[in-house]
C-alpha cells in the first residue's frame, strides 16, 4: 500500500483543503505518511499570498528532490493549490511530477495513481472545474487520533471577488462560489454525531457567503440563515468563522452575536491599515471609521469579545503618517491580536505596478513597532482576565507539556491547566491564576477530582 504525505503551507483553507485531500487517498487504500522522508508520495499544498511563502515550498521541494535522487528512491512530489495554481506548468520538472490547481484537488487521488501506474509521466491540471467548492467535504477522522477531533473545519465557499489591489487570491482561487446550506449543514451535522463540539466555517470572505446566489430571508443574508441553521444542531456547542470581511457585517450579523447562544465571542477582522488613504489605496471598501465603528458594536452585542486582525505595513505609498493611523486604530480598537505581514509585490496585482514602493528597511522597522503594540495591548488584556472564571474547551494535551491540558475559551484564547485526559471534548468552567502575552493558565482546583 503507497502512502502519501502532504505538507500545508497557509492559511486554514489550505489545512481543510489538504485534509480532504488526504481522506481522498485514504478511501483509495493509501496510508498516510508520517513523514516526509518514508513517503511514496509527497504533495507540498501551497501559499502564494506572500513571496516568503512561495520560496518555503520551492525550497522545500528541492531538497526533497535531491534527497530522492541520491537515495534513488522513486517519489512522486506534487505542487497543489495556490502556486499551482498560478505558475502552473513552470512547475514540472526537476522531479515534481503533478501540478494540480485549486479547483482540482479532488482529482489528486485519481492522477497520483496513474503516475505510479506509469500511465502518465506527468501531470499539469490547473483548469476551472464547476462545482469544485462542494468536494471539500471529506474528513480525516479515525486515523493516527486516539479520538475524534473535538474540533472541526468546514469549507463552505471558494473564491473571492472583492479584487484587493495587493492579493492574488482571485486569481489563484477563481471567483466565489458557494456550496449550498444543506449540504453545509449536513456535513456540520455528521461532525457533530460523530464527537465534534466546535466547528469553524471557513471561506476567503465568509460575510459574502451566498450573497448572488441565496435570497436574503427577513432581512437576514445568506450567511446569517447558514449560521443559525448551524447553530440549532444537537451536540454542537461553540461555532466560529474565518475570514470575514468588515463590510459584511450588516445589521443582521452584529444582532446574530445577541441572538444565537453557540457563535464564540471571538472575530477575526482583517483591517489591513488604519489610514483611510491607504485602505482606498487597497480597495477594501470601509473607512476607519466604520471599522471602528464595527468593533463598538460588536463589543456592544458581546462585552468580552475578543478581536484580533491582519495587518499590512508598507503597502506602497504608506507615509509615516499613515503608518501613525493604523497605530493609533490598534490602540483605539484594542485590537488584542494581530498577524502583522510586510507588503509583499504579487505578480499581475495592482499595487505591484503602484509608484513609491516602501523600501525593505522600513517595511521591517514598522513591522516590529507595530508588533510591539499589539503585544502590550495582547498582555494586558489577558492580564485582565486573572481571576475569571471562564469556560474551556478542552481539546488535548498541552503542545508544550503534554502532562497538562489545553484548551480555548470563547474568545479563542488557549488556556494550560492540569486535569485527567477524560476531560478532553468536555466544556470546563476554568478559573484562570496567570497569565502571559499569549496563553492563560487555569487553576487544577477548579476541576471535578478524578
Ligand atoms: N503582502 C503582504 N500581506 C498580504 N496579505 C495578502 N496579500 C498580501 C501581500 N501582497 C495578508 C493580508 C491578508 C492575509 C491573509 O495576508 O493581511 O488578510
Amino acid at each position: 500500500m503507497p502512502s502519501v504525505f502532504i505538507k500545508t503551507y497557509g492559511c486554514q483553507m489550505n489545512e481543510r483543503d489538504s485534509e480532504a485531500v488526504a481522506a481522498q487517498f485514504i478511501a483509495r487504500g493509501y496510508a498516510l505518511a508520517t513523514s516526509e522522508a518514508t513517503a511514496d508520495v509527497v504533495l507540498l499544498n501551497t501559499c502564494s499570498v506572500r513571496d516568503a511563502a512561495e520560496q518555503k515550498a520551492l525550497g522545500r521541494m528541492t531538497q526533497l528532490a535531491s534527497k530522492a535522487r541520491k537515495q534513488k528512491r522513486q517519489v512522486v512530489l506534487g505542487y497543489l493549490g495556490c502556486m499551482a495554481q498560478s505558475r502552473a506548468g513552470e512547475l514540472l520538472g526537476g522531479g515534481v511530477k503533478l501540478v494540480l490547481g485549486t479547483q482540482k484537488l479532488h482529482r489528486a487521488a485519481e492522477y497520483v495513481d496513474d503516475l505510479l501506474a506509469g500511465r502518465t509521466m506527468a501531470v499539469c491540471d490547473t483548469a476551472a472545474e464547476a462545482g469544485s467548492e462542494a468536494h471539500i467535504r471529506d474528513h480525516v477522522l479515525a486515523l493516527n487520533r486516539p479520538r475524534p477531533p473535538v474540533k472541526a473545519f468546514v469549507s463552505i465557499m471558494q473564491g473571492c471577488n472583492q479584487h484587493c489591489t495587493f492579493c492574488i487570491v482571485p486569481q489563484t482561487r477563481g471567483e466565489e462560489r458557494n456550496r449550498t446550506i444543506e449540504d453545509i449543514v449536513a456535513e456540520c451535522r455528521g461532525l457533530a454525531e460523530r464527537g465534534a463540539r466546535e466547528i469553524t466555517l471557513l471561506g476567503q470572505i465568509v460575510t459574502s457567503y451566498g450573497r448572488r446566489t441565496i435570497p436574503d430571508r427577513d432581512g437576514r443574508t445568506a450567511f446569517v440563515q447558514l449560521l443559525e441553521a448551524v447553530n440549532a444542531l444537537p451536540g454542537l456547542e461553540r461555532i466560529r468563522f474565518t475570514s470575514p470581511h468588515p463590510k459584511g457585517y450588516g445589521p443582521d450579523l452584529v444582532a446574530a452575536y445577541t441572538r444565537l447562544p453557540k457563535l464564540c465571542e471571538s472575530a477575526h477582522l482583517p483591517v489591513q491599515s488604519g489610514s483611510n488613504r491607504i485602505l482606498k489605496l487597497m480597495h477594501r471598501g470601509y473607512t476607519r471609521e466604520r471599522f471602528l465603528e464595527l468593533v463598538s458594536q460588536l463589543r456592544a452585542a458581546r462585552p468580552n469579545l475578543g478581536i484580533s486582525t491582519d495587518i499590512i505595513v508598507g503597502f506602497p505609498g504608506e507615509t509615516e503618517a499613515d503608518f501613525a493611523e493604523t497605530l493609533d486604530l490598534v490602540r483605539q480598537g484594542q485590537l488584542e491580536f494581530a498577524f502583522v505581514f510586510k507588503y509583499s509585490p504579487r505578480r499581475d496585482t495592482p499595487a505591484a505596478a503602484m509608484p513609491d514602493q516602501v523600501p525593505e528597511a522600513v517595511r521591517e522597522e514598522r513591522h516590529a513597532r507595530l508588533l510591539e503594540l499589539v503585544t502590550a495591548i495582547g498582555a494586558a488584556r489577558f492580564q485582565q482576565m486573572v481571576g475569571q472564571t471562564v469556560q474551556v474547551l478542552v481539546e488535548g494535551p498541552s503542545r508544550r507539556n503534554a502532562a497538562r491540558l489545553e484548551g480555548r475559551t470563547r474568545c479563542n484564547k488557549i488556556v494550560v491547566f492540569e486535569g485527567s485526559p477524560r476531560h478532553i471534548g468536555e466544556l470546563l468552567d476554568v478559573r484562570i491564576t496567570a497569565a502571559s502575552a499569549i496563553t492563560l493558565y487555569g487553576d487544577p482546583a477548579s476541576l471535578n477530582p478524578d
